[in-house]
């Protein structure tokens, strides 16, 4: 069901990578509202994954991009502009990566030059996306900002590593930001804290499938998948929200209120045995 929430609403969506992507969905979904969006990602990505596909179908434009780069970022503000004819309305930054994650390092073995890595594409970036956007004047008054998160931002998550410390910090980022671009032009910022979605980002996490599990048992409504995340997302960019600044949003079925679900508890006397994740030789490395 389409609402026209968005009709006449121009949007930049960073880190659709394929079709199992968040930023995909809400691409998808933003222009099903009736905006007008600028698709970007990495050189890299471009290349590995399917962007172009998902531009040619929403008769769009996709323009490379570094987030970690402002050089890149500046270009790409001013191309969107004139490709679009004036401001965004609303930005999405689905955008992250752990080296540490990738190579199998866990957090009391991190290696540092990764560590940086990780908070320059996960979190910095978030806040070089939006200092490049302000500089430029990019974001029309009461536009609409969302970046990415995860519960593991608040809650220990072994697995989700150093990414934690990144979402901590794009968190603190949206409400810092929040209040100069808010105070100065109306513009809200906030974070939405998905859950764990079965995405290549998301597959990278250790013990990923056990993850998606406790947390679909644990939620009363179940995990949210990245059709829903969208769909969400989507209310954030509309007129309906533009009081909401400055808040990490949970999105996650009710995850993150939960102590112990009825369901999960039983599953874990039903015999799920614990194993150190030091022991664990299905970690990858
Ligand atoms: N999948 C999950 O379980 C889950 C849960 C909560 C939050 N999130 C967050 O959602 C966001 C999107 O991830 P996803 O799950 O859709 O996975 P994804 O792998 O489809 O998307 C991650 C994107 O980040 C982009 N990216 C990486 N480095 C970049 C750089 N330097 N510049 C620009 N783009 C760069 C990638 O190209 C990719 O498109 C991330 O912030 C992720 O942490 C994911």
């Amino acid at each position: 069901m389409t609402y026209g929430l968005l009709k006449g609403k121009k949007g930049l969506i960073f880190g659709a990578l394929n079709e199992k992507s968040i930023a995909w969905k809400v691409a998808e979904r933003a222009c099903e509202e009736g905006a007008q969006i600028v698709l970007t990602n990495t050189p890299v990505s471009m290349r590995f994954g399917s962007i172009n596909e998902l531009a040619n179908r929403l008769n769009t434009i996709v323009i490379p991009a570094d987030a970690t780069k402002v050089e890149d970022l500046e270009q790409l503000v001013q191309k969107g502009m004139e490709h679009i004819g004036g401001q965004f309305d609303f930005v999405l930054h689905s955008i992250g990566m752990s080296p540490n994650v990738r190579k199998g390092r866990t957090y009391d073995d991190l290696d540092y030059a990764y560590l940086q890595q990780t908070l320059d594409i996960s979190a910095i970036s978030f806040h070089k996306v939006l200092q490049v956007c302000r500089k430029a004047d990019a974001i029309s008054e009461w536009g609409s900002v969302v970046a990415l998160s995860y519960i593991a931002a608040q809650r220990t998550l072994y697995g989700y590593n150093d990414m934690a410390d990144a979402k901590a910090m794009l968190e603190s980022i949206a409400r810092s930001f929040g209040y100069i671009y808010g105070r100065e032009k109306k513009i809200r910022i906030n974070t939405v804290s998905q859950s764990p979605t079965l995405t290549t980002a998301g597959s990278g996490i250790m013990g990923f499938d056990n993850l998606v599990d406790f947390a679909d048992r644990m939620s009363p409504l179940g995990n949210a998948d990245s059709s829903d995340c969208a769909d969400y997302v989507i209310t954030l960019f509309s007129d309906l929200t533009r009081k909401v600044t400055m808040q990490n949003l949970f999105h996650d079925g009710g995850y993150a209120s939960m102590g112990m679900s009825f369901r999960a508890m039983k599953v874990y006397n039903e015999g799920l045995e614990y194993r150190d994740v030091k022991d664990d030789k299905t970690r990858r490395r």
